[in-house]
């Protein structure tokens, strides 16, 4: 008989958890038994899971005992602290926070662009930021036949990328606008309904955001690219699910916007919907609960030799967070590289 692992969703009540644990059950992921996790304050929560419900459990030191596979998204610093707990008792830990991305022995995965990085992990693979993921899913098709010499992106990010109480403040905020009341701001330092803010996560020496340094940084380390130059401007806007981006690339090597929906067309994990004169071209609303990576809007830039520009839009819970941490499951277990008791 097959034996499955026990796995746990550590953040289980958070915007993301929650949709891992709509994504395991949706890919019936092979479980022996799913555990949901968070913080004291939930303790005792009910979460639906296929025909029953999870009742949440509180995040501890000695949790992970005989669990096989943890998928986190519950903050950085929980996972600075619980995350080498976990694999220091075999239990492999897919984090979704950016506490590990950037460590040179732990592996950044996207399962379409670079799944053999899989086979060095030591117990702790980072799942990549949402931006950054549906962007890279798009170019290294592209990367592997013309090369590409340097990336300018702007994004257009939902809040829900923030987290449930983001989600919250949007909702709020619109209420109290239609009401004619005072608009409360606790999450974002500005208000997020009707307006679009230049600034996600926190701002570093170089006058980037840490948002906008994670998709130049991860696209290299994803790419296995350090040589391709990336340039970010990451803008809040007031959608709930779905980060859209202009991405404008620079080739090395030839490749007309007819190629390139040719060569997207066959890539995996990608959809191609690029027919301007009908309206058609991604757009959040539509991404919002599809696994896709939607791309369209493929035109050539004629200011530079050999230049595409594209909009990209993925559902930033499920690509962008919870299904690419679901599917580096999958090969995980496919590639027998987690411990199955
Ligand atoms: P809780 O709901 O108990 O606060 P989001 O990103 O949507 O804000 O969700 C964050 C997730 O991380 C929630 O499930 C939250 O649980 C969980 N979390 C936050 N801090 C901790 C912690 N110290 N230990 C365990 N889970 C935590």
């Amino acid at each position: 008989m097959a034996k499955y692992p026990v796995v746990a969703v550590v953040g289980a009540t958070g915007a993301v958890g929650r949709e891992m644990l709509k994504t395991l059950e949706q890919r019936d992921f092979p479980a022996k038994e799913v555990r949901a996790f968070a913080s004291a304050r939930s303790k005792g929560t009910r979460l639906p899971f296929k025909d029953t419900e999870l009742v949440v459990e509180e995040l501890k030191e000695d949790s992970f005992k005989g669990i096989d596979l943890a998928l986190f998204s519950a903050g950085g610093s929980t996972s600075k602290k619980f995350a080498p707990l976990a694999a220091q008792q075999g239990c492999v830990v897919v984090d979704n926070s950016s506490a590990w991305r950037m460590e040179k022995d732990i592996p950044l995965v996207v399962p379409e662009v670079n799944p053999e990085d899989l086979h060095w992990h030591k117990g702790i693979i980072a799942n990549p930021n949402c931006s950054t993921i549906q962007m890279v899913v798009v170019l290294k098709p592209l990367h592997d036949v013309a090369k590409i010499k340097r990336v300018v992106v702007s994004t257009y990010q939902a809040v829900s990328g923030t987290g449930q109480k983001a989600i919250q403040e949007l909702e709020n905020q619109v209420r109290q606008i239609f009401n004619m009341q005072e608009v409360e701001k606790k999450v974002y330092p500005h208000q997020i309904a009707f307006n679009c803010l230049p600034h996600i996560d926190v701002f570093l020496e170089n006058d980037y955001t840490k948002e906008e340094m994670k998709m130049v940084l991860e696209t290299q380390k994803i790419m296995h690219a350090p040589e391709i130059k990336v340039t970010a401007t990451t803008v809040r806007v007031p959608v709930f699910y779905g980060h859209s981006e202009s991405v404008n690339v620079e080739f090395f090597n030839k490749i007309t916007a007819k190629e390139a929906r040719a060569i997207l067309s066959q890539a995996p994990g990608v959809k191609v919907l690029d027919n301007p004169r009908e309206n058609i071209y991604p757009l959040a609303i539509y991404a919002a609960g599809e696994d896709d990576t939607f791309v369209g809007r493929i035109r050539e830039d004629d200011t530079v030799e050999h230049g595409l520009n594209m909009w990209i839009v993925a559902d930033n819970l499920r690509k962008g967070a919870a299904l690419n941490a679901v599917q580096i499951a999958e090969l995980l277990l496919i590639k027998e590289l987690i411990r199955v008791p």
